[in-house]
């Protein structure tokens, strides 16, 4: 059914809460593009999700289902892409722990990932040490899938090179290259900011626009976005740098030239913020409409996302278990 020769794909989120119009932006969109030309994998990394979770494992399995739903309702189509519970593939957590002896905690602790996350949760020393161990996981995961490219956020990037550094030791050790690097696939549209001009969406900042959000949810989050706060009548000029319904525009209308004509009538002076919105609103509408109405066709037919997960597992299992046993005879560890 798929061709084995085109480069492998893992890509993955983590399992504490349903996708937002970020995620759709920043990589949903373009794994329903890769699922045509590369043989993809998605990994519902639920165990990932639990290494800062600990205190929520209700949050990490319900939105399995519910990340699940939304991959499948943007169109990651598991026929093309292989969806795979992470915890349901025990030779990723196996790899893990063997990893763990080709990597020092010093290291882990210099990854700039785990450093910016110690730093802005203020962990200090009790950070979990599944958390501070999470790039090795994510390197068992890659590897495991042989995967030669992994799409990304920016702030994943140390990750993959922790990841290669592994992929380095590991051949050294076996003494051929089992294993193969891996590139990272860093989106070129920056982050989309929340609806309140804070740099990053997010469902915990409660300013993120969710997949399943009604036009009337649309509307109020569209109409409560950071313009230009000198911006006060629509007569004065207007700064678009910053702005957040430009920055929106950017990342979603589909007429680029009509926006960039927009863009240089707020300057001038003479256009509302209501204009803009408004437009932004029926594009955001447009977009959200059909995944929200398959998100509730799917959501009301639990038993099929189930058959496709166990479908996906499966297919990961096997992938999985073959890489950890070249692993395992490339180390010529004992076995019984
Ligand atoms: N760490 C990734 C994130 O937070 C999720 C993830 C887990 C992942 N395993 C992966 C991504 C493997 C790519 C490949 O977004």
């Amino acid at each position: 059914m798929r061709s084995t020769s085109r480069p492998v794909i893992l890509t993955g989120d983590r399992t504490t809460g349903a996708l937002h119009l970020g995620h759709y932006v920043g990589s949903l969109r373009n794994r329903v593009e890769l699922q045509h030309t590369h043989q993809q994998y998605v990994l519902l990394a639920d165990s990932q999700a639990l290494t800062d979770n600990a205190d929520h494992p209700g949050k990490v399995r319900r939105s399995v289902m519910e990340v699940a739903t939304d991959y499948l309702a943007v169109g990651i189509d598991p026929s093309l892409s292989t969806i795979c519970l992470q915890s349901a593939l025990p030779a990723l957590a196996e790899l893990t722990l063997l990893y763990l002896n080709f990597v020092s905690v010093a290291r882990l602790e210099r990854n700039p990932t785990i450093k910016d996350e110690i730093q802005a949760r203020g962990f200090g020393r009790d950070i979990p040490a599944g958390f501070l161990c999470y790039p090795a996981a994510q390197a068992a995961d890659i590897t495991a899938f042989k995967a030669t490219v992994v799409p990304v956020g920016e702030d994943q990037a140390p990750i993959i090179k922790q990841t290669n550094e592994l992929v380095r030791r590991l051949n050294r050790q076996i003494g051929r290259a089992l294993l193969p690097e891996a590139k990272a696939l860093i989106p070129t549209t920056g982050r989309l900011p929340g609806v309140d001009g804070k740099a990053k969406m997010s469902k915990s900042q409660g300013n993120a626009i969710p997949l399943s959000a009604s036009d009337a949810e649309i509307a109020t989050a569209v109409q409560r976005m950071y313009t230009d706060p000198n911006h006060l009548r629509a007569s004065d000029p207007g700064q678009v740098e910053g702005n957040v319904v430009f920055t929106y525009l950017d990342a979603f209308d589909p007429d680029a030239e009509a926006v960039a004509e927009l863009k240089a009538d707020y300057r001038r002076g003479g256009l509302g913020d209501m204009v803009l919105k408004r437009r932004l609103t029926g594009i955001l509408q447009s977009i959200i409409a059909p995944i929200r109405d398959r998100r509730s066709e799917l959501a009301a037919d639990p038993d099929t996302i189930m058959d496709i997960l166990r479908a996906g597992a499966e297919r990961g299992r096997q992938v999985t278990e073959q890489t950890k046993m070249e692993i395992i005879e490339g180390l010529n560890l004992f076995r019984l």
